[in-house]
This record gives structure tokens, C-alpha cells and sequence, in this order.
């Protein structure tokens, strides 16, 4: 589904990727790991076309994704539709005026009617436990109620691909249980799933594959995982 081909991304000059090569299967989980400051990020935001490799190349369903596919708005409208992001910072991701509207975002870009509209976020809100702040506004959220608002915009989308940047940061030893029977589910449903996160025990539970980004840039594949 998802294959870098010697992948380098260089911000401002300066390379916080390097030579990165990886396959993820359909209906595998990927594991992304590593440092502070690795690249785990900026990885995502390539394969979730929010910027393009310096050099190599990024080919998403055996399509090269790059500046130029992106200006077809058909084909990009598509392809924002298969990959759900759930940012590392939700504020970076959750603009709308209440935790409902934020919600329906996607679904009424897709052009749903009214009806799978309010069954699709009042099945996220109680699936998130975000029901009783459906009228709050975003940004007066606590941190880990806006990351499961973030995870449960993308949920409502129901991508093919869920690309996770640290989904488990900020939220407490409940909603870290709930979230990891939530992403086992969406694998025994047949997604594929890429995550980032610090949290080695989440991984043990999900992941079929690992990938680490050292301190300088590079995979390195741990022998065992
Ligand atoms: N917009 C930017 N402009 C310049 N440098 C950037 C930008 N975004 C990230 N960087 C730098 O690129 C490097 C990789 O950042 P990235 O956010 O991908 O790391 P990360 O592995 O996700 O780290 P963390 O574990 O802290 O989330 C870092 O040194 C960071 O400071
Ligand atoms: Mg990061």
C-alpha cells in the first residue's frame, strides 16, 4: 500500500531523513520509532503528502505521490480520503467552533447526507466518550480530550490507511486502554495502520513490523522486536 524508495527529506538544507526504503502491507501495522527529533513526523507528513521528498521517491497504491498528482484535485480529494492523520499536536489538526462540528468536518466535505452525517458522529462521540463535550469549543478542551476529538475526526472518515503520530500522548491509563482495543479492532477489520509512538507496549499489542529512525536519520531494524 505505502513504499518509500530511498526517501530524503531535507528542511532548510539540513537532512532529517535519509536514504529511507520500506514496504507496509495491506492490513499490516507498522510500528515507527525512535528519538526525539528522528524524523518520525516529518515521515508521516510525506505519506500523508503535506510535503515531498527532497530526493527518492513516495508511491502510495503503486501511485508516485508528488507536488504534481497533487494539483488534481480529483485524485488528491481521493487520496486525503484514504489516509486519516491523527497530528501529534491536535491543535494543529481541530479548527472548527464545537467538538461536533469538528467531527462532521470530513463527512460533510464527502457530501453525506444529513442522516449518516449525525448516526457517523454520535457513534464517534460515544465511542470516544466525547458526548457530554459535543458543544465545547476545541481549543477548551484538556490535551488528551482534544487527541481523541483528533482521533475521532478521523475515525468518522473511515480511512483504508490510519496514520497515528503519538496517539497515545496525553491521555490517561483508561483512554490508552480503550485506544489499543480501538486500533486492535480497526486491524482485525482489515486496515493497515502506521503509528509513532514512545510506548512499547501498545506495539507489542498491534504491530506486525517495526521501523526505528535513529538520531541520524536512518533506519535501523532492530534484530528482535
Ligand atoms: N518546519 C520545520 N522547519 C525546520 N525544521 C523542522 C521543521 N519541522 C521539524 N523540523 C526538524 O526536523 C527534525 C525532525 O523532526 P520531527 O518532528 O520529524 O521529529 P520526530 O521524530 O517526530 O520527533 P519527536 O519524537 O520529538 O516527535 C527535528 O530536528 C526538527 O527540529
Ligand atoms: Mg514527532
Amino acid at each position: 500500500m505505502v513504499e518509500f524508495q530511498n526517501v530524503s527529506y531535507a528542511y532548510d538544507g539540513e537532512l532529517v531523513l535519509k536514504d529511507v526504503s520500506f514496504r507496509l502491507k495491506e492490513g499490516t501495522c507498522l510500528f515507527l520509532q525512535g528519538p526525539n527529533g528522528a524524523g518520525k513526523s516529518t515521515l508521516l507528513k510525506i505519506i500523508n503528502a503535506l510535503c515531498f521528498p527532497t530526493t527518492g521517491q513516495y508511491f502510495f497504491q503503486g501511485n508516485k505521490i508528488d507536488r504534481d498528482c497533487m494539483k488534481d484535485n480529483k485524485f488528491s480529494k481521493r487520496f486525503h480520503q484514504k489516509i486519516g492523520y491523527v497530528w501529534q499536536n491536535p491543535d494543529a489538526q481541530l479548527f472548527c467552533g464545537s467538538v461536533e462540528d469538528e467531527i462532521a468536518f470530513g463527512p460533510r466535505q464527502m457530501g453525506l447526507n444529513d442522516d449518516e452525517i449525525k448516526k457517523r458522529v454520535d457513534d464517534a462521540l460515544n465511542i470516544f466518550d466525547l458526548t457530554r463535550l459535543r458543544h465545547r469549543a476545541p481549543y477548551s478542551l484538556s490535551g488528551g480530550e482534544k487527541k481523541k476529538t483528533a482521533i475521532a475526526a478521523v475515525f468518522v472518515m473511515n480511512p483504508i490507511l490510519w496514520t497515528l503520530d503519538e496517539p497515545l500522548d496525553s491521555l490517561d491509563l483508561k483512554s490508552k486502554d480503550r485506544l489499543s482495543e480501538f486500533l486492535l479492532g480497526l486491524k482485525k477489520a482489515g486496515k493497515t495502520i502506521l503509528f509513532s509512538s514512545h510506548d512499547r507496549d501498545l506495539a507489542k499489542q498491534i504491530a506486525d513490523s517495526e521501523l526505528y529512525l535513529s538520531e541520524n536519520h536512518e533506519i535501523l531494524v532492530p534484530a528482535s522486536f
